[in-house]
């Protein structure tokens, strides 16, 4: 099944320099990149990203964090992207994330985890289009 996914870099991983690690992984595995962006996210948009987080007690903290400097979003293609992306990502607690995961290799703690990946099909296609315009998504082929 041939999936696009949402990942981003959040500010921590923008700062410590790991958006080329992240890309190269997507890459090496042999997933397409078709959007890629750095933005600084606005409160607006995190809203409606993180709207099923309202009521946590992290929430407000998690927004102050993302919106502490740029972000970098990309859109990535391939068959079984979403599933692969949380693989590839690791657990949300990087504490839990194996080694050899981008969270379980570069990061200590829950509230900074370097990078976010949707968690489910209809998820993705929810946070693509409120991170992409559909003309910012460029389709093309190679081999999978
Ligand atoms: P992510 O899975 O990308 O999206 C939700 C984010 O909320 C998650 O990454 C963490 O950055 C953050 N988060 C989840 N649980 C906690 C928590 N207990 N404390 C702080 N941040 C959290």
């Amino acid at each position: 099944i041939r999936e696009r996914t949402l990942v981003a870099v959040k500010p921590d991983g923008v700062q410590r320099r790991l958006i080329g690690d992240v890309i190269k992984r997507f890459e090496q595995r042999g997933f397409r990149l078709v959007g890629l962006k750095m933005l600084q996210a606005s409160d607006k948009l995190l809203a409606q990203h993180y709207i099923s987080l309202r009521k946590k007690p992290f929430y407000s903290s998690l927004l102050y964090y993302m919106t502490s400097g740029p972000v970098v979003a990309m859109v990535w293609e391939g068959h079984n992207v979403v599933r692969s992306s949380r693989m590839l990502v690791g657990d949300t607690d990087p504490a839990e994330a194996s080694p050899g995961t981008i969270r379980g290799d570069f990061s200590v703690h829950i509230s900074r985890n370097v990078v976010h990946a949707s968690d489910s099909v209809e998820g993705a296609e929810r946070e693509i289009s409120l991170w992409f315009q559909s003309s910012e998504l460029v389709d093309w082929e190679g081999c999978d």
